[in-house]
């Protein structure tokens, strides 16, 4: 793994490492935030969280190890990973109800992120060739299951009126965006300083790159707000061709988890991913 492995650019490595410092730990909290829901669900919805729990226990695999290249290519973010670890300590405290809720945010997060990466390969396309293909797996899955936490959501909230569900999820993905977006831009700001940028250099150079014409971030505004609707569900925008689109642009998935398993077991990442999920 490059230092600056998408296109040799800093500031487009810093916008997706910063990403994948939190998965691993953000991943296996909405895993955990799922789980109670298991045994007071229909079968269907039960397999259903069942593969969400795989597909979410393989990225957080696939990103231990990413993360483990960062550190080889010479980054440290020690400091960011612990309070990534304090916020979903954190977060833990709520009740599970709370703890879905703010799973279903940080989902469409993820799913909106992924669907403009699977929509426009530019934002990768120049990155180093397994890498992209890691993250264009990643993201093809979130589009796959983007709507599991939800529809468990609204089983759990089915005695709610219309009004206080509408309410009450935006109120929740008000906060989350907020801590979403000014958390992995002071990690972006962390990461560009290891690259000689002054602080201030490094918050401008973000900025430039999400808010540019077809900037990740400007392109993210419209799918981002349409969670504030009345009428919000995960498949109103119905964006499934993207996952053959996303699946015709890897085509050894298996090799790369084979792969991964062997790399796992070799360097010990499935004992991080279990001490992470401890
Ligand atoms: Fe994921
Ligand atoms: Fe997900």
């Amino acid at each position: 793994m490059g230092r600056h492995w998408v296109s040799g650019d800093p500031v487009a490595t810093a916008f997706f490492n910063s990403l994948s410092i939190s998965f691993p730990h953000a991943e296996i909290y909405m895993i955990d935030s799922l789980k109670p829901w298991r045994a007071h669900v229909s079968d269907s919805m039960r397999k259903e969280i069942n593969l969400f729990i795989q597909q979410e226990l393989n990225h957080s695999r696939e990103h231990v190890a990413f993360n483990r290249g960062m550190i080889e290519a010479g980054f440290e973010f020690q400091p960011v990973e612990k309070d990534i670890i304090k916020l979903v300590k954190e977060l833990n405290m709520r009740s599970d109800l709370e703890r879905l809720q703010m799973t279903i945010c940080m989902e469409h997060l993820t799913a909106i992120i992924s669907s403009e990466l699977l929509s426009d390969d530019r934002h990768l396309a120049r990155a180093e060739s397994e890498l992209h293909k890691l993250w264009i797996w990643h993201a093809t899955e979130e589009i796959e299951h983007k709507a599991v936490a939800y529809n468990v959501w609204l089983e759990a909230t089915k005695d709610w009126s219309d009004l206080r569900r509408w309410a009450s999820r935006c109120l929740y993905f008000t906060i989350i965006s907020y801590r979403f977006f000014s958390n992995r831009l002071s990690a972006q700001i962390y990461l560009l300083q290891q690259d000689g940028y002054s602080k201030s250099a490094a918050f401008f150079a973000m900025m430039r790159y999400g808010l540019r014409k077809d900037g990740l971030l400007r392109r993210l505004a419209k799918p981002w707000a349409a969670f504030y609707k009345v009428n919000f569900h995960p498949w109103s925008v119905d964006d499934r061709h993207l996952i053959a689109a996303g699946e015709s642009q890897f085509t050894m998935v298996e090799n790369i988890n084979d792969s991964a398993n062997k790399y796992a077991k070799k360097n010990d990442l499935s004992k991080q991913s279990d001490n992470i999920a401890a």
